[in-house]
């Protein structure tokens, strides 16, 4: 049986003022944590033992999830005193693994959602004898990425992290945050301080002759690192685009929590989840957007593609499009917000003070 280990100790700072209070897998995606839509398909996978590898915000893990049997895995916990980066933290969790030194062990990313296919990653690790195999995904521009160009064959030919001149764009391919580790290449890995394993771990490997073996999987994935990209992840999960097993209730055009409270002419469409406790008033209109638990939208509100935090405030007649609004924050009435647009944590934002048009 493989085992996994999933990172998530990241501080999420480009998810921002989200990730102030909430370590990124915490923050909830179609109802619940987005991390159990990954634990959820790691056990759909075949996978029982799954190693967390924390630090920022460490806490808050190990209550919501306890020993994993809920959800039918055995989950343990380790916790970095500094943040280790991705390599340092993968091997600081060495000491809980029981696979042999061959076996292959599963390694996630804790920001991505993905149909991808894990036993066939691991089929693929096991036929071409790899030392790592890495889930590959093509995008339309790679800039933000790390590229990895593979052979005919799919072997890795380099690491090409976050390429910016049109020549150093040689691939489409990037790497997708899921990795099969033989486990002897885990306790190589130096120990104490801090490893990237994209920029030190794979590039060491592959100067030094090792087996990097590629996979291309085109499935849904999505890099939820971003607010935008959040929103879209959670739309698509609620809308059935996105498969998760940990989806609490039916795909569909809107998912409402058992608790929350939502006025009969409001209008929920394109994936638009409303979390326990938070109410939508008369009229409201939300498409695409993600209501925390508590929060409240006030009647006549417009929210698009948007993310509203837990217990924050959406004032009448308000119109957010693309905005993020941070745990307690309060927008008040007859605003105006747009793209890109974050209001911090318990800011509050006066009545009719921003707008982008000149009507009132
Ligand atoms: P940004 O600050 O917005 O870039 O997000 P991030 O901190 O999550 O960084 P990034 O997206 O590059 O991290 C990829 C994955 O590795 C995420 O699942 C992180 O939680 C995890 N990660 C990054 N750094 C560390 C670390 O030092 N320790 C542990 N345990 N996990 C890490």
């Amino acid at each position: 049986m493989t085992e996994a280990i999933l990172l998530v100790g990241g501080k999420g700072t480009r998810l921002r003022p989200l990730t102030v209070h909430t370590p990124k897998p915490m923050v909830p995606a179609a109802g619940v944590p987005f991390l159990t839509h990954q634990l959820a398909r790691a056990r759909a996978a075949g996978v029982e033992h799954i190693v967390l590898a924390t630090s920022y915000l460490a806490e808050v893990f190990e209550p919501h999830f306890g020993d994993g049997s809920s959800l039918g895995l055995h989950i343990e916990y380790v916790t970095e005193e500094e943040p280790l980066g991705t390599g340092g933290a993968i091997r600081n969790v060495a000491s809980r693994l029981r696979s042999a030194p061959d076996d292959p062990v599963l390694i996630f990313n804790g920001d991505i959602l993905t149909g991808l296919d894990i036993p066939a990653l691991i089929s693929t690790h096991r036929s071409s004898g790899a030392d790592v195999s890495l889930h590959l995904t093509r995008v339309t521009d790679p800039r933000a990425y790390g590229l990895v160009p593979t052979d005919s064959s799919g072997r890795v030919q380099a690491f090409l992290e976050k390429p910016q001149t049109p020549e150093e764009i040689v691939t489409d391919q990037i790497n997708a945050g899921a990795y099969v580790f033989r486990r002897s290449v885990i306790d190589a890995i130096p120990v104490g301080r801090p490893v990237s394993v994209e920029r030190e771990t794979f590039p060491e490997l592959l100067a030094s002759g090792a087996h990097l073996q590629g996979m291309v999987d085109s499935t849904y994935w999505l890099d939820l690192g971003t607010p935008g990209a959040f929103v879209r992840g959670s739309a698509d999960l609620v809308l059935g685009r996105a498969p998760s097993p940990a989806v609490p209730g039916r795909c569909g055009d809107r998912l409402v929590l058992p608790s929350a409270t939502v006025a009969s002419d409001a209008k929920l469409t394109g994936g638009t989840v409303v979390g326990h406790g938070a109410t939508v008033g008369e009229g409201a209109r939300i498409s695409g957007s993600t209501i925390l638990d508590g929060a409240v939208i006030a009647p006549g509100a417009v929210i698009t593609d948007s993310l509203i935090g837990a217990r924050a405030h959406v004032g009448a007649r308000s119109i957010l499009t693309g905005v993020v609004v941070g745990d307690g924050a309060s927008v008040g009435p007859d605003n105006e917000l747009r793209e890109g647009v974050r209001i911090w944590c318990d800011a509050q934002i006066p009545p009719a003070a921003l707008r982008f048009s000149s009507d009132q």
